[in-house]
């Protein structure tokens, strides 16, 4: 006989349907394979007369929260209400009742992880994250589970459906960004306030997840150096690929020595490197560990379904652990105690693009400057004469050899004060 497991669910937006919806799905074919009659028993829903899209029978809706965080009949308590709060305290009441608890949460977990987790291990309770971060992708347990002998040196990831799907339909048929996302939002893909997606904030929660796993210190969403990809231009992306890059948002984190550097930023790829490839809402983490080498996971970040399958993940193992009564344990650990400091951004190659006058002697005086900041040019290309704010100009892009990004925006000052310079358009990293 199958062992019943009692789900309380906070939240039916998207990530709760499709939480539902995997387990309607999958009920039957999961507790074949487990032994677990998983059921989600109450729901937290303060708008039961909405539609959702989905049958659910109206004795299982509650707008009162202590009906599922202080029920003693319900086993594990799953957050899909997003947003650090009130998330962040009906997870640590949960917690402290001795629910288990999964969420998909990557703000409150960025930003209370450390708190979460110390509130599970006193109350020997588990407390999962998978969907967190890139959500169908099983990036968290694979990095604190098969992975775990590895030592990484980095990590980069396309961490953010929107932006990549933005990306892709400007590079592939040359839309605006104010169409593709206008698009996007018809289409269900992007949020009606796409900020939190377009500035890269979103992508910053989840690197700094990834962070606090592969390399055991905090570094927190705010001390994230973070830029979107609304200053991303189909100008820039034709450049890009003509010098042999794709442009992608990236969240990247490097151990140099004792520091880690990272920072979540549009990129320039080259082509042949394996995330240039990941195209539309898909998100993809490439790894390289000392034993395993490099590695990378591919799949869906967000919708329904996908980010449905990694809860039910979670909560399948958590039943299991009940059921073997082994009810605690600290996978995947949220660490920050490690030697090693975050210490944002560090040095790299960069793209800059920059509308000079159309006149004599321009380029002398600026790669003059890059050569007095020690800043080495790989590839200059200058482009035919066009008219900027009543001015004659051409656009001059540069790549540059490695160097610090304060060491380059002292040049770019100094550039910017001469009179060899209209205006500075564009600066991304190469990776
Ligand atoms: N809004 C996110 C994205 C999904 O576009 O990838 C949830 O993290």
């Amino acid at each position: 006989m199958s062992k019943k497991i009692k789900v309380g669910m906070l939240g039916i937006g998207n990530v709760g349907r499709g939480t539902y919806q995997a387990l309607e799905m999958n009920r039957s074919l999961i507790a074949e394979k487990t032994g677990l009659d998983i059921e989600i028993v109450k729901i937290l829903n303060r708008s039961p007369e909405k539609d959702r899209g989905i049958e659910i029978p109206k004795e299982k809706y509650t707008a009162d929260v202590q009906e599922i965080i202080a029920n003693p009949e319900i086993d594990i308590v799953a957050e899909l209400i997003g947003g650090i709060e009130p998330a962040t305290t009906y997870m640590a009441e949960a917690l402290a009742n001795g629910k288990h608890v999964v969420t998909a949460n990557k703000a409150a977990i960025a930003a209370n992880g450390e708190k979460l987790a110390a509130l599970a291990q006193e109350n020997k309770v588990l407390l999962r994250f998978e969907a967190a971060v890139a959500g169908g992708i099983p990036i968290l347990s694979s990095l604190t589970g098969p992975l775990l002998s590895n030592e990484f040196t980095q990590v980069h990831g396309i961490l953010n459906g929107t932006t990549n799907y933005i990306l892709t339909q400007m590079s592939m048929y040359g839309k605006s960004y104010e169409d593709v996302l206008k698009d996007a939002q018809e289409k269900g893909f992007a949020e009606a306030d796409p900020t939190a997606d377009v500035e890269g904030l979103d992508a910053a929660n989840k690197l700094s997840i990834l962070i606090s796993l592969i390399f055991g210190t905090a570094a927190l969403p705010e001390d994230i150096p973070t830029r979107g990809i609304t200053t991303v231009s189909n100008v820039d992306i034709q450049y890009a690929e003509d010098a042999g890059y794709k442009i992608k948002l990236l969240g990247s984190a490097e151990r140099v020595g004792d520091k880690v550097y990272g920072n979540v930023e549009p990129v320039l790829l080259p082509c042949e490197h394996p995330l240039a490839s990941v195209n539309n809402e898909f998100n993809a983490v490439f790894v390289n560990g000392n034993a395993v080498d490099e590695l990378m996971f591919y799949g869906r970040g967000a919708g329904p379904l996908p980010t449905g399958s990694a809860v039910l993940g979670d909560i399948i193992d958590m039943a299991g652990k009940t059921e073997k009564g082994s009810a605690f344990d600290i996978v995947p650990k949220l660490r920050y105690d490690s030697d090693l400091k975050f210490a944002g951004e560090g040095s790299s190659k960069y793209y800059v693009r920059m509308a000079v006058p159309e006149k004599s002697g321009i380029l002398g005086k600026i790669t003059t400057i890059f050569g007095e900041h020690d800043i080495s040019i790989e590839v200059i290309r200058q482009e035919a004469a066009y008219e900027l704010d009543g001015e004659q100009v051409v656009s001059l892009i540069v790549i540059l050899f490695r160097t610090e990004k304060s060491n380059l925006m002292k040049a770019l000052d100094k550039i910017e004060k001469s009179d060899a310079i209209h205006s500075v358009e564009n600066i991304m990293r190469v990776e």
